[in-house]
């Protein structure tokens, strides 16, 4: 069977990364969490004080961007990859509420995306990979055979991202967790250097009210039409 390029585009908390995993599992592809990588990119500059409520120390990020590094390790006992920040895992700091409220500010400095949209390109050079975020089907991989945009509506999003964080312990509420999404799109739609757009041979998904089974049958069809 061809090895194909597979790109999961959309607004946060449309469970993108739930489909890219299972598709990554049953083709037997990489997956890639992009997300991870902007995550860890913002817990480094919190830890540096770049960022914080009220100041954001632009050139300075800019300026340490080179000892960032940024690594995907395969956990066999989860069966995907974790984020490591320079040696470190930080799977579980980079998810915080805390995090998610500045990660879309240094997604919007164009030298943070250039040095992660080339680190990405280059974990794609032998196709079988399936890579979620906002701009891999518009930017990171142009020419992915399958590009898939997943929306939802911002209410059922933020509800499922208040399950999940209080699953985890988190002590939120789902007003702040409403208020962050609808932040972040807001952000990621408006940016000037690669903005969450749909491309124009994506395939568009609401899953509003499709179960996860739904989606994975439907987006499997599309997949076998490609290769
Ligand atoms: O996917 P996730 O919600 O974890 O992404 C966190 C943030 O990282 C997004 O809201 C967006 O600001 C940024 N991001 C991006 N480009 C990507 C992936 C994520 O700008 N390819």
């Amino acid at each position: 069977m061809k090895k194909i390029t597979i790109a999961i585009d959309g607004f946060s908390s449309t469970g993108k990364s739930t489909l890219a995993k299972q598709l990554a599992k049953e083709l037997e592809y990489v997956y890639v969490d992009t997300g991870a990588m902007y995550r860890a990119v913002a817990y480094f500059a919190m830890q540096h004080e770049f960022i914080g409520a009220d100041f954001f120390d632009k050139a300075a990020l800019i300026e340490s961007l080179p000892k960032i590094q940024l690594e995907f390790r395969y956990n066999a006992d989860l069966g995907f990859a974790e984020m490591y920040l320079n040696g470190e895992n930080v799977e579980k700091p980079i998810r915080t509420i805390e995090v998610s409220s500045f990660v879309s500010k240094v997604a919007e400095v164009s030298e943070v995306r250039t040095k992660l949209v080339e680190q990405q390109q280059e974990m794609g050079t032998n196709k079988a990979i399936v890579m979620d975020g906002r701009d891999i089907g518009t930017v990171v991989f142009p020419n992915a055979e399958l590009k898939i945009f997943m929306t939802a509506s911002a209410e059922t999003r933020a509800q499922r991202r208040f399950y999940e964080l209080q699953q985890k312990g988190d002590n939120v509420s789902y007003e702040d967790v409403l208020k962050n999404v609808v932040e972040r799109d807001y952000i990621d739609t408006h940016r000037e250097d690669s903005p969450l757009i749909i491309a124009d041979d994506a395939i568009e998904i609401d899953n509003s009210y499709l179960s996860r089974e739904e989606q994975f049958a439907a987006v499997l069809e599309l997949i076998n039409d490609v290769v």
